[in-house]
């Protein structure tokens, strides 16, 4: 990861010298400090024949005519009473590529001619919209043309209320590192992150109190893991599962879980894809991406909330013992799945990891995050997620985080009518219902490894990788799903 700039939360004094950043509405006021700074009324002159209007993301950039500052930079933030999590985060992205060659860049936290307009939850998702919006995963660049960061950047971000700032960075800045933990995991290379590798990034949480179990080869087959097993037996890498364990509700306390889909590499095994565009199968971890960032994020930011979070990490490949179509699989739960395509790998992995998930924990519900079918492409596009849930209450709250956090998901339907779609001929399934239908016959299956547990499957093949850059994701991988979950724990579950 590219090293990020220093974000820090001052009092609302000006500093003696950097980049300042002034805060407009769309009424195209300058705030208070801006006015008593601007003597010579160049500032003013600048906004003036710039046309500014105040309008979001639109900036005005001025060499300080003081000659004490290098920069002075008005940006606009638009209709800030209509402005949500995201939008912040949008102009904290924005704060961060107008200011790249800035050492030393403060941004004063007032809104209008008081400057009393800007709240701190705002002014916090700014922040820590700057922090993501500099992501880039650029280690393997070893002959960038971009100039190395000599020195490291600081971004001050300067409000009145100091103390109601930095409560909200705190969380949102453990936020963010979850994003950026999940980012990292889907560009990572699948030589790299092998799920041995995968394994060893989930156990590293435990250096934030989370509590770590890792089954191997041995315990998984003593599980009786046959769906998840089949899959990974065509690789020459061992599967692995991760149970992480947050106890930061009480004692007694019904979890509540997040499941993931790890195929840290889908070449779709014996029905092998088409070699065109195969490369981006190596985000087919994003669920478990997402599942990780989030135990990270809640752990850090000590979510009053006890969370399981479980990865099933296998590779999909097509050796000599590779599974085939054909093959019957035997799952923990014992329904046996027959094996029409290999390339429909994702819910065998997952069948065993919420069967496991819901019959050790009981949790209070169960979702479960999985890059799990192109269909849902087709159906949603790279925007929004496809939600599939038997249970109205927990779809709902999803919904509303979505809206919150601009991570948005679309309910898509489950219904026995796609049940009847993968009988099976010969076994109690089969793993494919054919072309018609294909994230919800996906769903439909998943659905069997649940039984009465409140259950939301997010179907993130669309959002996970390769979904359309913003203000505050330049990056490939883009870490969907942690703000939406984070979202959903803090407003409805802690
Ligand atoms: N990992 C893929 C789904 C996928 C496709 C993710 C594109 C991201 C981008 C999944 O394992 C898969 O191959 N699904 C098949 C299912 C089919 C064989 C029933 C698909 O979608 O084609
Ligand atoms: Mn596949
Ligand atoms: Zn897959």
């Amino acid at each position: 990861m590219a090293k990020l700039p220093t974000i820090s939360i001052a009092k609302n004094t000006l500093p003696k010298k950097g980049t300042l950043v002034f805060l407009v509405e769309k009424d195209g006021q300058l705030p208070k400090t801006a006015k008593a700074l601007d003597t010579s009324g160049q500032l003013q002159r600048a906004v003036d024949l710039s046309d500014f209007s105040g309008a979001s993301k639109s900036v005005v950039t001025l060499v300080a005519p003081d000659g004490v500052f290098d920069k002075w930079i008005v940006l606009g933030c638009g209709e800030v009473s209509e402005a949500g999590e995201a939008d912040w985060m949008k102009l904290g992205g924005k704060v961060n590529s107008t200011t790249k060659k800035s050492e030393l860049v403060t941004i004063i936290g007032e809104l209008g001619e008081k400057g009393s307009k800007l709240e701190a939850v705002s002014f916090a998702a700014m922040a820590a919209g700057a922090k993501m919006a500099a992501y880039d995963f650029d280690q393997y660049k070893t002959k960038s043309k971009k100039p190395a960061p000599t020195k490291s950047r600081k971004l001050v971000f300067a409000h009145d209320d100091t103390a109601a700032v930095r409560r909200e960075w705190k969380r949102l800045d453990s936020v963010s590192d979850g994003v950026l933990l999940a980012r990292d995991l889907v560009n990572l290379p699948p030589n790299v992150l092998t799920p041995v590798e995968f394994a060893k990034q989930a156990k590293d949480l435990e250096k934030l109190g989370v509590k770590v179990e890792i089954l191997g080869d041995k315990e998984l087959k003593k599980l009786k893991m046959g769906a998840l097993l089949g899959v990974a037996q065509g690789s020459e890498q061992p599967a692995r599962m991760a149970i992480m364990k947050w106890d930061g509700g009480k004692a007694k306390e019904q979890p509540i879980a997040f499941v993931g889909k790890g195929v840290i590499f889908d070449t779709g095994g014996i029905s092998l894809k088409p070699g065109g565009g195969m490369e981006d199968m190596k985000g087919d971890m994003g669920g478990a991406a997402a599942v990780t960032g989030l135990m990270h994020a809640l752990a850090s930011r000590k979510a009053k909330v006890n969370v399981i979070g479980i990865i099933g990490i296998v590779e999909n490949m097509p050796d000599g013992n590779a599974y085939r179509p054909g093959d019957i699989l035997t799952s923990m739960s014992g329904q046996t799945i027959e094996i029409i395509n290999t390339d429909a790998e994702g819910r065998l992995v997952l069948a065993d990891a919420l069967w496991y998930c819901h019959t050790r924990f009981k949790p209070k519900f169960m979702i479960n995050l999985a890059t799990l079918t192109g269909a849902i492409l087709v159906a949603l596009g790279k925007n929004y997620a496809g939600l599939f849930s038997n249970n109205d209450e927990l779809a709902e709250n999803i919904y509303a985080a979505g809206l919150t956090t601009d991570e948005k998901v679309w309910r898509m339907p489950l219904d026995k009518e796609f049940d009847k779609m993968i009988d099976s001929k010969f076994a109690d399934m089969k793993n494919t219902g054919g072309r018609y239908g294909g994230s919800s016959t996906a769903g439909q299956f998943l659905q069997r490894y649940v039984e009465d547990t409140p259950w939301a499957h997010l179907d993130i093949a669309g959002t996970a990788m390769g979904s359309p850059k913003h203000e505050f994701n330049q990056s490939w991988g883009s870490g969907y799903g942690v703000r939406l979950l984070d979202r959903l724990v803090s407003d409805f579950y802690e």
